[in-house]
């Protein structure tokens, strides 16, 4: 069996005390393969805003790693709560990022000596980057085993946005049962939604997924309801970027219209996302707050106008799922179905 190697697209250049961050640049891809060298802080927040690096997972992975920068300074410690405070400003949505943060300021409140800071939060940021590696690889297992169980074997799936190798440090979420049936020479075949408006579906899940030899469609967002009532898919999964406590659910914005097409057509609706991504301090979906975008972005996509100058838009990144429309949440833990917040209490309470 031929394990499948992601894009490394995160990665920390040298030692803790001079070295950088390095990131692919997905508002590049798939035209071109350019990588954005990190030295200060700044431009690890604008990376994260302006989605050179994204996908809850990546973002939480990239603003430990920008933490890092900020302890570089002569005044270790201030410049660290400095980036802290800084890189939490970046995007509000995925709480991995949030998540990511608090670790660092945990880790930085048990070390002494300021000079060994910076090592230790790199030490801390590559644990963080490595543990969501390993937790992507365990979503995929679980989540391979339920789609096998919920599909009769027809593993024909249906994807929204990125929740793939390059929104993690891993094999992604929604993409790892992908990966792992493609790695066992399962038949698999997908259907990626572009996902308007900047295309996540099309240029990186479609591109991450053709590398891997994995049998790849792209439909327009649009398209999702037909493909469902034609039978051309047997189940939806899809990442998630915050899982508030009674399972309400955060993703790209479609991800509840799909949610409700698969319920009127009866079938699985299936949510993957590691523990970091669930923010039990947040009672509901309500409570969620979601990021709303520049009209540009729908206005004028990639620099070409596509409304009239002066068009308003109305454009939030995300939208909520609620509870009651999820078949089941796949975390490295393993399924939580049905989806309560008593289940997913307990996912915690059991570890
Ligand atoms: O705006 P993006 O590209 O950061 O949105 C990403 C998503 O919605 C993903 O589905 C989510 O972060 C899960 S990534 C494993």
């Amino acid at each position: 069996m031929v394990m499948h190697e992601p894009p490394r697209h995160i990665e920390w250049v040298g030692d803790a005390a001079t070295g950088h961050l390095r990131l692919l640049d997905q508002t590049r891809l798939p035209a071109e393969i350019v990588w954005l060298d990190c030295r200060n802080v700044e431009s690890v927040r604008r990376a994260i805003h302006r989605l050179s690096v994204r996908g809850a997972p990546a973002i939480g992975i990239a603003a430990a790693y920008g933490c890092v920068l900020g302890a570089q300074q002569r005044d270790a410690v201030a410049g660290f709560e400095a980036a802290a405070a800084h890189l939490a400003t970046s995007r509000p949505t995925a709480v991995n990022l949030f998540q990511a943060i608090d670790r660092m300021k945990r880790c930085a409140a048990g070390v002494g000596d300021d000079a060994a800071l910076p090592r230790r939060l790199l030490e801390e940021a590559q644990a963080i980057h490595e543990e969501d590696r390993a937790a992507c690889r365990a979503i995929g297992e679980h989540a391979l085993a339920l789609l096998r169980e919920l599909t009769d074997d027809r593993l024909a799936l249906l994807t929204h946005c990125n929740a793939g190798a390059l929104a993690t440090g891993g094999i992604g979420t929604a993409t790892a049962p992908m990966y792992l049936a493609a790695e066992q020479h399962l038949p698999i075949s997908v259907f990626a939604d572009e996902t308007r408006p900047l295309l996540q579906g099309s240029r990186l899940t479609a591109w991450e997924l053709a590398q891997a030899g994995i049998d790849v469609s792209i439909i327009t967002d649009s398209a999702a309801a037909t493909v469902m009532n034609q039978k051309c898919i047997a189940a939806v999964i899809t990442g998630a970027d915050r899982i508030a406590a009674n399972g309400d659910v955060a993703n790209k914005i479609g991800t509840y219209g799909l949610a409700v097409l698969a319920r009127h057509h009866g079938l699985p609706f299936v949510v993957a996302a590691p523990t970091t991504t669930i923010d039990l301090n947040c009672a509901c979906g309500e409570k969620i707050p979601i990021e709303h975008r520049a009209a540009e972005e729908i206005t004028q996509g990639f620099g070409r106008a596509t409304a009239p100058p002066g068009a308003a838009a109305f454009a939030p990144a995300f939208d909520v799922t609620p509870a009651d429309l999820i078949t089941a949440i796949v975390t490295e833990r393993g399924v939580i179905r049905p989806v309560t917040a008593a289940a997913l209490a307990a996912q915690f309470d059991s570890c």
